[in-house]
């Protein structure tokens, strides 16, 4: 979608942050949280080996800034692009008519921002800006079924185990984690029985 405008938030520590979209200008410090990601967390699908050059940093920022149903929001310790980012959610649509309303994120932060909210707050800014979008009903994740951290963060935040992917990850000879799906609907009378449905915030800054 097109840049949305930055946004201050405090975090419950008291530290001051801005929300804002991923831009030109973002792409050193993006692959920077990538690779503390990839060296931080056991629980990341990107490998070592899955760098990021600055072109292809440059092309994901122009996707997400073009695509309707994209949205990559970064938490960032100033409002502009360059600004030094500490995490980030990067949320993707189904490309084709009769998967358009649905779409799955991911996120992460550096390592000294875990357990801080940064998460939370990303996460409601997304269902926020998804239950006031045109087409998006859906919103869903895939976690490594050992991150029980973040599914917990999931839970509570009313998303529900959709399926479960057996061996979808392989982390060497023999060495496999299964993938579990989540998700929360975002529209009023989509969601089957035992799922959630998002209710947007008032004063929501993301929304039309
Ligand atoms: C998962 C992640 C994005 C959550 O963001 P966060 O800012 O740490 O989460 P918050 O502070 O808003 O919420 C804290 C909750 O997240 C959970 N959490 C998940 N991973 C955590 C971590 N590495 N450190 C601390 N808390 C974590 C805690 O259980 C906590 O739950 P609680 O509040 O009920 O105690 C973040 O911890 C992270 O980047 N982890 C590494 C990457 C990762 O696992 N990404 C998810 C892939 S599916």
């Amino acid at each position: 979608m097109a840049i949305v405008a930055a946004r201050a938030v405090t975090l419950p520590d008291r530290t001051p942050l801005w929300i804002r979209s991923a831009q030109h200008g973002d792409e050193a410090a993006l692959i920077q949280l990538r690779e503390d990601l990839v060296a931080s967390n056991p629980f990341q699908v990107s490998s070592p080996r899955d760098t990021w050059s600055m072109e292809v940093a440059s092309q994901k920022i122009e996707t997400a800034t073009r695509e309707p149903g994209h949205l990559w929001l970064v938490a960032s310790l100033g409002p502009k692009p360059g600004d030094g980012v500490v995490g980030g959610i990067h949320f993707r649509n189904g490309e084709r008519d009769r998967i358009a309303h649905h779409g799955t994120f991911g996120i992460g932060n550096l390592a000294a921002w875990r357990g801080r909210s940064v998460g939370t707050v990303l996460i409601e800014s997304l269902l926020d800006w998804a239950a006031a979008h045109d087409t998006i009903e859906k919103v869903c994740l895939g976690c490594f079924a050992t991150n029980v951290k973040a599914r917990k963060l999931y839970r509570r935040l009313g998303f529900k185990t959709e399926s479960r992917s057996r061996r979808f990850f392989k982390l060497g000879p023999g060495k496999y984690v299964d993938d579990i799906q989540m998700c929360i609907y975002v529209k009023p009378g989509v969601a089957p029985e035992g799922f959630g449905t998002w209710v947007r915030r008032t004063g929501c800054w993301l929304c039309p």
